[in-house]
């Protein structure tokens, strides 16, 4: 009570000195300030489990690399194959195995990968506590809600409308994946068309 009446005070006099004199600049307290995302560190490697709507369940290996303009998630769905599925930010995305069956899709879409800044302009939502960390929520055009641990800043958890609900297992900044060979689409990507995505 004392302390909130005490920064009320502080809070009336700056305002005043700032009607005084319009250009000083007072930094906002940080106490009233509304948290806002850690942009995505520009590479990362993030071991991720994920929940599909269908009830199914896959680990994937996220490597996001903003610098090479690649977003590479080596997906291994429960009791099945393992999917390569390897974005560029030129809007190619490259879906395959490299073990038999062999497959490849090929889609396309305008957006690219996510920019490191792609939650700007999400709605925060609060605190809630999910997978037993308690994170600030925000939530982005109806499509994702994103759960970042309020002391660590990093991600735990984002949901997206589909349905697919991706909780963070580990999270290693600077991580880079080097092994070209599963980056590199197989050749029988090659020798079909393309499908939009
Ligand atoms: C996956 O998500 C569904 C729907 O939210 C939930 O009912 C189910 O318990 C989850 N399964 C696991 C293993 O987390
Ligand atoms: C996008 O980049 C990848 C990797 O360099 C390349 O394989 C693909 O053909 C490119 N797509 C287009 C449409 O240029």
């Amino acid at each position: 009570m004392k302390l909130q009446f005490h920064t009320q005070f502080i809070r009336i006099t700056l305002i005043v000195l700032q009607l005084i004199n319009p250009s000083l600049q007072w930094p906002e307290p940080e106490y009233s300030a509304t948290p806002i995302p850690a942009p995505w560190p520009e590479q990362f490697h993030a071991l991720l489990y994920m929940n599909l709507s269908s009830t199914r369940l896959q680990i994937t290996n996220l490597w996001y690399d903003w610098p090479r303009g690649r977003n590479v998630n080596i997906i291994q769905k429960q009791l099945s194959i393992l999917l390569y599925d390897t974005e560029w930010n030129n809007g190619t995305t490259f879906y395959y195995t490299l073990s038999e069956p062999h497959s490849c899709r090929i889609m396309v879409n305008d957006v690219g990968i996510p920019r490191p800044d792609f939650l700007d302009g999400a709605e925060y939502l609060g605190t809630a506590v999910t997978d037993g960390y308690l994170c600030n929520v925000w939530e982005k055009i109806d499509t994702i809600w994103y759960y970042e641990d309020v002391y660590t800043k990093r991600p735990v958890r984002w949901d997206f409308n589909d349905g697919i609900s991706t909780h963070v297992i580990t999270f290693e900044v600077g991580a880079v994946l080097f092994d070209d060979s599963v980056t590199q689409a197989p050749a029988y990507c090659f020798n079909q068309e393309m499908k939009n995505m």
